[in-house]
């Protein structure tokens, strides 16, 4: 071999740092160094056989594909070589050098230095080629990639600190070997039997073969030797393609593994032959974990697509809709051609109809373990609830089981744990309750401290507490569920005569009656901010609350388009006043007229703090609210400040 050319890099910063946690957090779990470099060159293989569809000629004179892996124990090296797609110079530095995952940022963020956690979300993030350096202290890749000539190969080594360099060399042989030189005290990795241990644990589901050289007992020498011939490690079959029965949970979860480039085993899966007027077989799986990007709904490496065994593409997003987008795993279609390309996807009638289907088994597999795992499906809507509640919005067809497998929080256990679905919130309605009643607020603690809630506490009426911003968007999207209606508790006027609150009806009009002066004066001082004062029905405790139009939009939801920099109508709301209250009846009292302005100022604006709002103008709150405590306190100022 030849070389010329070489440079030193340096690696990106994150690279140093990962590789640094790397070797620290994993080193308990070692033996998955093997794992993802097989995995790589499966990947490579899979590449390559996708690339040669369109030019034969990727294959040159060695079509069948393999994966070697092999050890020295002289010079105290592991070999993992394979004759996939290989790499070009520039693909080293930019694939080899960097990290181009997107959610890299917020990973590092989330990093906390407790050995423990970091492994655990290190193996989220991917752990990939680097996981090389957990027990090599030099790692060495020759590589050349297929289509181009001999001395176009690339030599890429590193220490796994700072930097790198990368040559130009020649290489005979299409595909990449990556050389690992050990650490001291690694020996016990420079063993046949060791090698194929952890390859029949971790790799038996890869498809392509990986062989080693077969070891033979030589009695003179005592030792196992190595000789010539070589025997295949793995299966070798596409694990989606076997029989489930003969699929142990530990070959799915592997097989997870590889697929969702994850480190956890999954939480879940469903796999199915779909026979018909198509074939194909899906073996999809939820995760137990969220990944860094899952907020990105554009980014999704979740389904591999493909065609009669033969790899297609990654992140096949014609066959998830976006709310499914956690889902990883693989459809091989036995119809699709296998040039189909992204194009023909998108404006396939037969890749609609395996969506449709898949997305019914992926609902079936949720339904599963909604029904029967309560503490799985609990996990996943911790994980994915949110990301499931954009189905009711995107997905019309699959509404009304999406519906079913919803899980909000509620005035019934008080928690921010979302775990009350709507089935369980009907099973509870009282007698006479017709609608399903929810609140929305920015968080828990907004939508649970509530003052619209007080009635309703009174009467022992179960309200959903909605604290997702997504919630607002259900709401809009789904109007009943089993045919009654979801109501909203901060719009229009309530009707609760029909359980059992006839009392307080009547109280209510007796007061209305009662506090129509005050009422008249309160509408006059606010006329520029609310579109009417009425007393409410609605509190118990606090003084008064804001009420948005029956048909408008919730003063949450005003709030959420608001920060999103969006154009929204400046509705008014009705403001309530409880006149029972202290506070409320101390002003019916008040003769001067710019005072009694300044307290109905007040209330409206604490009835907008009390639901989780912001003030518009937050310092003349404040003013107001300390001159009214000054003159409580007697002996204040004479003058009352008035914007
Ligand atoms: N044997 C190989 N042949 C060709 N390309 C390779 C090989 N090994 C690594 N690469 C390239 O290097 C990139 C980085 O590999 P790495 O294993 O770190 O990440 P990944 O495989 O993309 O994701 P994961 O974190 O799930 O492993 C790969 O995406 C691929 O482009
Ligand atoms: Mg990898």
């Amino acid at each position: 071999m030849t070389t010329s050319t070489q440079e030193t890099l340096g690696f990106q910063a994150e690279v140093k740092q990962l590789l640094h946690l790397m070797v620290h957090s994993l080193y308990g779990n070692k033996e998955i160094f093997l794992r993802e470099l097989v995995s790589n060159a499966s990947d490579a293989g899979d590449k390559l056989r996708f690339e040669a569809l369109a030019d034969p000629a990727l294959f040159e004179s060695d079509p069948d594909l393999k994966i070697r892996v092999s050890f020295d124990a002289t010079a105290r090296t592991i070999i993992v070589s394979d004759n996939g797609i290989g790499m070009s110079r520039q693909e080293v530095i930019d694939q080899i050098g960097t990290i181009a995952k997107s959610g890299t940022r917020e990973f590092f963020q989330s990093l906390t230095s407790d050995k423990a956690k970091d492994a655990h979300l290190i193996g989220q993030f991917g752990v990939g080629f680097y996981s090389a350096f957990i027990v090599a202290e030099r790692v060495t890749l020759t590589t050349r990639r297929a289509g181009l000539t001999a001395e176009h190969g690339v030599r890429w080594e590193s220490a796994g600190e700072g930097e790198y360099t990368v040559e130009t060399v020649t290489k005979e042989s299409r595909g990449t070997e990556v050389v690992l030189h050990l650490r001291a005290g690694e020996d016990e990795l420079l063993a046949g039997f060791k090698l194929r241990e952890i390859l029949r644990k971790y790799s038996d589901h890869i498809t392509v073969p990986i062989v080693m050289q077969k070891e033979q007992w030589d009695s003179t020498a005592k030792a196992q030797v190595v000789t010539e011939e070589d025997e295949q490690i793995n299966q070798a079959s596409a694990l989606w393609a076997r029989p489930k029965a003969e699929i142990t949970t530990e070959q799915y979860d592997e097989f997870y593994k590889h697929v969702g480039h994850d480190f956890d085993s999954p939480l879940a899966h469903v796999h199915a032959r779909v026979e018909g007027r198509q074939e194909y077989t899906l073996l999809l799986y939820v995760p137990k974990q969220a990944p860094f990007d899952l907020w990105n709904r554009e980014h999704r490496r979740g389904i591999k697509l493909y065609v009669r065994r033969v790899f297609i593409m990654d992140d096949a997003e014609q066959l998830m809709p976006p709310y499914l987008r956690f889902v990883r795993g693989v459809i091989d279609s036995n119809d699709l051609p296998l040039n189909v390309s992204r194009e023909i996807l998108q404006q396939s009638r037969d890749v609609e109809a395996i969506r449709t289907t898949s997305v019914k088994r992926v609902l079936g597999l949720l339904e599963e373990l909604a029904n029967k795992e309560s503490d799985k499906y609990a996990t996943f809507w911790k994980e994915f609830g949110r990301v499931l509640k954009e189905g009711v919005v995107d997905d019309t067809a699959n509404k009304d089981r999406i519906a079913k497998l919803l899980r909000f929080s509620s005035t019934q256990r008080e928690t921010e744990e979302q775990t009350v679905s709507l089935s369980d919130y009907v099973s509870r309605m009282k007698e006479g309750q017709t609608a399903i009643y929810y609140i929305t607020g920015d968080g828990f603690a907004a939508a649970r401290n509530s003052p619209h809630l007080e009635i309703f506490r009174k009467l022992g009426v179960e309200v959903l507490l909605m604290h997702d911003r997504i919630d607002e968007w259900v709401v809009s999207a789904l109007t009943e569920f089993e045919g009654k209606p979801l109501q909203s508790i901060t719009k229009g006027g309530l009707d609760l005569s029909a359980l059992g609150d006839e009392a307080v009806k009547q109280e209510q009009e007796q007061q209305t009656a009662d506090h129509k002066g005050l009422v008249e004066r309160m509408q006059k001082a606010l006329s520029d901010r609310a579109s009417a004062v009425r007393v409410t029905y609605r509190l118990t405790d606090s003084p008064a609350c804001l009420v948005s139009d029956e048909h408008g939009m919730s003063t949450n939801l005003e709030r959420m388009l608001k920060a999103a920099g969006q154009n929204v109508p400046n509705s008014k709301p009705v403001l309530e006043i409880n006149p029972a209250h202290p506070i409320v009846k101390r002003l019916n009292d008040e003769a001067d007229e710019s005072r009694f302005s300044d307290w109905s100022q007040i209330l409206f604006d604490q009835a907008t703090l009390a639901e989780g709002g912001q003030l518009e103008d937050p310092s003349a709150f404040v003013k107001r609210l300390n001159e009214l405590m000054l003159t409580l306190a007697g002996g204040g100022p004479s003058r009352i400040w008035t914007p």
